[in-house]
């Protein structure tokens, strides 16, 4: 089988890309190792920016997100008995999209079916291969056949586990990295959100967050150490310690039920330079994580597969410097967004090893920040997301 671009993950950022290209009439092919039902199965953030909700809606997917998806114009900050509203619209003019990434997914699978675009599902021993050269191609197994997909270009949309970026020889990539010493212990549960908005909390028994997927479904999030285990949390003891660091208006109101989802999940930041190597492009997970805390993820791999995308339509227009420039102008956003992510997870957490002086920082800088309108901006300009350039 022959195609323009082979995409390896079908995950928001290969589906997307797919999307995008489909509408700019070039071809491509997504080889995905799990089910269409595993992928949806993962729950995992739900904030969108203008820029991600803008290629959702040139893809013509946007029509759902639009009537259940729930604009937020701001957010809350709590920390020491104080809470301040960062006011999104006020300081920016824009606003974010609370619509889950699930939803994000559901919707592209629903479009590509539409469209009847070839995704292979349940392909085993995906290879990505030839992309130092003329002739790359993706082959995997499939129902116990080898099949190979030969194309211009691979597209390696395969998370942070994925083969793409671990099939690019060690020399030629630069990887930088840090680990948060502590992890994120979430739980989903048919209960109406505690606030309208969502409440960040930095709080003395760690952080909380407070968010939601839609009127009726909460998503809540508290900081647990790196070696606790979800078995360790029966519901009861989540919404206890959910409590405990609510303001305690909200902790009278919360809402408590069963939970759907409860998993823990560890925090950090992490950048592969550069994003392409020969023939072999590199978006999303596959080649940045960033800490939840700034709800950067899906943003980061919605603008990278944005920028591929145009890339891609300039070279097949006849500009073959297209695709030179796609990892300088990715990475250039990437690291803003490595930055405000590490900066709000940094100043939101506890961080016992870095002692007092470490404490009191925090709280020097969370200070500064609700009595300054310049430091507010500088921060709602990041929530909402910077311009795609
Ligand atoms: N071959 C084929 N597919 C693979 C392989 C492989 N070897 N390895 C992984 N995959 C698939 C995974 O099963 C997954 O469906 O690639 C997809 C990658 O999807 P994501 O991990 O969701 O990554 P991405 O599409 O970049 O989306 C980033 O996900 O982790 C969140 O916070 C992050 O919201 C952000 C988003
Ligand atoms: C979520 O709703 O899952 C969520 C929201 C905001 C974040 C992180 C996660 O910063």
């Amino acid at each position: 089988m022959r195609t323009q671009i082979a995409i390896v993950g079908a995950g928001p950022a290969g589906l997307l890309l797919g999307a995008l290209l489909h509408r700019a009439g070039i071809d491509n092919v997504i080889i995905e190792q799990r089910s269409p039902e595993y992928v949806l199965g993962r729950i995992r953030a739900g904030v969108l920016e203008q820029v991600a909700v803008d290629l959702l809606d040139q893809v013509g997917v946007g029509r759902r997100m639009h009537a259940e998806g729930l604009p937020h114009d701001g957010f809350d900050l709590v920390f020491e008995g104080q809470r301040h509203r960062i006011d999104l619209q006020g300081l920016t003019g824009k606003r974010v999209m609370v619509y889950g990434q699930t939803e994000v997914t559901r919707d592209l699978m629903d479009h590509r079916a539409d469209v009847g675009r070839t995704t292979f599902y349940e392909a085993q021993d995906v290879a990505v291969e030839g992309f130092d050269g003329d002739a790359p191609s993706v082959s995997f197994t499939k129902d116990g056949v080898r099949h190979s997909v030969e194309c211009d270009f691979i597209a390696g949309c395969d998370g942070f586990h994925g083969v793409s970026r671990a099939s690019v020889p060690a020399g030629a990539i630069r990887q930088h990295e840090k680990v948060y010493p502590f992890g994120w212990l979430g739980v989903l549960a048919d209960v109406p959100p505690v606030h309208h908005e969502l409440i960040y909390g930095h709080t003395e028994r760690g952080f909380m967050l407070a968010s939601m997927r839609s009127h009726t479904r909460s998503r809540y999030y508290v900081q647990c150490s790196l070696d606790d285990h979800v078995e360790n949390w029966s519901d009861e003891a989540f919404w206890n310690e959910l409590r405990a660091r609510l303001p305690a208006e909200d902790a009278e109101r919360l809402v408590t039920g069963p939970s759907i989802e409860k998993s823990i999940a560890p925090l950090r930041s992490f950048v592969a330079e550069p994003m392409r190597f020969g023939r072999l492009f590199l978006a999303g997970d596959a080649a940045h994580i960033v800490p939840p805390t700034g709800a950067k993820g899906l943003n980061l791999a919605a603008s990278d597969v944005g920028l591929l995308a145009r890339c891609f339509e300039e070279h097949y227009r006849g500009n073959a410097g297209g695709i030179e420039h796609y990892s300088a102008l990715a990475l250039a956003r990437v690291w803003k967004a490595e930055r405000f992510s590490w900066w709000f997870t940094s100043m939101m957490h506890r961080f016992p090893e870095n002692g007092s002086f470490g404490h009191h920082m925090q709280l020097a800088e969370l200070s500064y920040l609700v009595g300054s309108k310049a430091a507010q901006t500088a921060m709602a300009e990041n929530y909402v997301g910077l311009p795609l350039n």
